[in-house]
């Protein structure tokens, strides 16, 4: 079963700035609720046991977010107030379930799930990208299930505009059945002319713990970052089987201001 789930935080937001000057993005509160929050509720409803966030010294905010127990209680004793009584109750939850590891430099998502190697217990383990929210119906439900029919990886995927595949990983299919394929390649932020198809990757990948191994193999790639896409490429070329899971839910892009301001909105409205 897939229990572990990694989460890597430690992106400076720049797109987001000036908010994230001083709040980290993931924080930035989605009609009432943090980004990360979402993220977390859809893996404790698929299952997930543990979490392990990948922070940095200049994203200390986010641990703080779960330790702050004297301010809390003192409060809670002042206010009496319940709603506060009921947060604090669930961020004690959740901090049980966290475990913190550090990436002081920016150097990928490949680089930010090395970090975790030592902690990851299972074969195979969750990671997401907290940029990319799926909402209506859980994307990580979806793909444990997949995991369990097919005993490979999955990567969750939806068919984007041609004009933008060289925002994202791009897959290669063969075999498409209505909600999931086999992946054959896969090329990270791909020219519109090498794109094999517009089924882009979206942030939820459930990997083998095979990956380690490749992501130590790999050379700086596009901007001088470790990308978990040039890992999972490899993994494909040893013939590692992938599938894409073509989610049901619906897809928000909470990485850029405006995407953001669209997410409240878009989320406000269910
Ligand atoms: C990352 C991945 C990319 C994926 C995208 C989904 O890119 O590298 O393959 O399609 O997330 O949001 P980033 O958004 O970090 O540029």
């Amino acid at each position: 079963m897939i229990k572990q789930a990694i989460i890597p935080l430690a992106g400076l937001g720049t797109r987001m700035l000036p908010l994230t000057s001083v709040i980290p993005k993931e924080l930035l509160p989605i009609n009432g609720k943090p980004n990360l929050e979402y993220i977390l509720d859809e893996c404790l409803e698929a299952g997930i046991k543990q979490f392990i966030f990948i922070i940095s010294n200049k994203k200390k905010n986010i641990k703080k977010y779960f330790y702050n127990d004297k301010f809390y209680l003192k409060a809670i004793k002042k206010l009496k107030d319940k709603r506060l009584e009921n947060e604090f109750r669930k961020i004690k939850k959740y901090r049980k379930m966290i475990k913190f590891v550090f990436q002081n430099k920016p150097k990928g998502t490949g680089d930010a799930v090395l970090k975790c190697k030592n902690l990851i217990k299972g074969n195979f383990f969750l990671m997401l990208l907290p940029d990319d929210l799926i909402i209506k119906k859980n994307c990580t439900k979806e793909m444990v299930k997949l995991y369990k029919k097919t005993k490979g990886s999955i990567i969750a995927t939806k068919k984007v505009p041609k004009k933008t595949v060289s925002r994202w990983g791009i897959l290669s299919l063969k075999n498409k059945k209505k909600n999931y394929f086999k992946i054959t390649d896969v090329v990270e932020k791909p020219k519109i002319k090498d794109a094999n198809s517009n089924y882009a990757i979206i942030g939820r990948y459930i990997l083998s713990k095979k990956i380690m191994k490749e992501i130590k193999l790999l050379k700086p790639g596009q901007g001088k970052e470790i990308h978990i896409t040039d890992a999972i490429k490899n993994l494909i070329y040893k013939n590692e089987k992938f599938y894409g899971n073509i989610f049901k839910g619906k897809y928000l892009d909470c990485g850029t201001l405006n995407g953001y301001i669209n997410s409240s909105i878009e989320i406000s409205k269910d």
